[in-house]
């Protein structure tokens, strides 16, 4: 049997939104009084899409200027980037020997990422999965928290380790990982549309709440958030094909970490202006302090240095003999 460990990723986007918070950061926190805890910025998936170096450089250090003004305790958990840990794109390249160009080529984000043409995609964005893999694997994590987005990711991570496992007749070697997908809030959908995930690239900043906007701004986008002419319903049943409504009520459980029916219980039957005040109230009370953090986080870029180095060095121990026994069972050796 594997120990019990938790890993994630995020993405340095910059910008943070309530999207990743709700989705990601926020359970991160909830985990690490509970399990042993890696988090990593996955700075080497970025680079799947063209970046700007110097904006890249700054995304890092916000990324966890984020993780840190959410409340993730640095010395309990192990916070780094991942390029500082060689042994990920080691193993990486160890399961794009495994995993197949089918599996690949299977994958939605890919499809959707690459958009119509395929062919001009970069082939860091055809294996990006295979490097989350590695990610999760090296350090033979049981439990993945992520949103739903990622669900095919980890059962692609799951096949691959099946398949390493046996072709190497190592069984249990890797485990087979759990996802852990947050049951208030699967995704967290744009405000002007509620199809649509809420996410930076949108044009219309009103689509989203950044981690960094003040009171006033979020009052504002909370007031224009699209909704729709029915009142508040008072069973998730009636929700359905509600985009909007049921957007506002999910965020709203996620961030009071209270059920969906409990909020339908409150304000079912009532308009969306008595939720909409609430949700503000909620909202500026949490995201309103990390933003103010994380700005001043930013200016004491020694102190975030320091984190980052000696979270690696805690990721190195436990990834570097971890590589060591999968090369010994591939049959490679580093001579040094
Ligand atoms: N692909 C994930 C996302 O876009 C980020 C990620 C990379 C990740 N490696 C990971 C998440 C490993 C969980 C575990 O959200």
């Amino acid at each position: 049997m594997h120990k019990k460990r938790i890993f994630s990723g995020v993405q340095p986007t910059g910008n943070l939104h309530l999207g990743n918070y709700l989705g990601a950061i926020k359970n991160f926190v909830d985990l690490q009084n509970k399990f042993e805890c890696i988090y990593c910025v996955v700075d080497l998936h970025a680079i799947t899409n063209r970046q700007n170096p110097e904006e890249l450089k700054t995304n890092i250090l916000e990324t966890i200027a984020s993780f840190i003004a959410s409340g993730l305790d640095v010395e309990k958990n192990i916070i780094f980037n991942q390029a500082s840990v060689a042994a990920h794109s080691e193993l990486a390249w160890i399961i794009n020997c495994v995993a197949r160009i089918g599996w690949m080529n299977r994958m939605t984000q890919f499809k959707e990422k690459a958009g119509l043409n395929k062919e001009n995609a970069s082939v860091g964005l055809l294996v990006y999965p295979n490097l989350m893999a590695a990610d999760i694997l090296i350090y033979k994590a049981t439990h993945v928290p992520v949103g739903e987005d990622q669900k095919q990711h980890l059962e692609l991570t799951r096949d691959i380790a099946k398949k390493f496992n046996n072709d190497f007749n190592c069984e249990s070697f890797f485990p087979i990982v759990e996802p852990l997908i947050p049951k208030k809030i699967s995704r967290v959908m744009s405000l002007r549309d509620g199809k649509k995930k809420m996410s930076k690239s949108d044009k219309s900043d009103y689509s989203r709440i950044n981690l960094k906007d003040d009171k006033d701004l979020i009052d504002q986008k909370i007031k224009k958030a699209k909704t729709d002419t029915a009142p508040i319903p008072s069973t998730v049943i009636e929700l359905k094909n509600r985009h909007e409504a049921a957007n506002l009520i999910s965020i709203y459980a996620s961030i009071n970490s209270i059920d969906i029916d409990q909020v339908l219980n409150e304000f079912g039957g009532k308009n969306f202006s008595t939720l909409k005040n609430k949700l503000s109230e909620s909202i500026v009370e949490q995201i309103c302090p990390i933003g103010k953090e994380v700005k001043k986080l930013l200016k004491e870029q020694s102190y975030l240095n320091d984190i980052l180095a000696k979270g690696a060095k805690k990721a190195s121990l436990i990834a570097t003999d971890n590589l060591k026994e999968i090369y010994e069972i591939v049959g490679l050796k580093k001579f040094t």
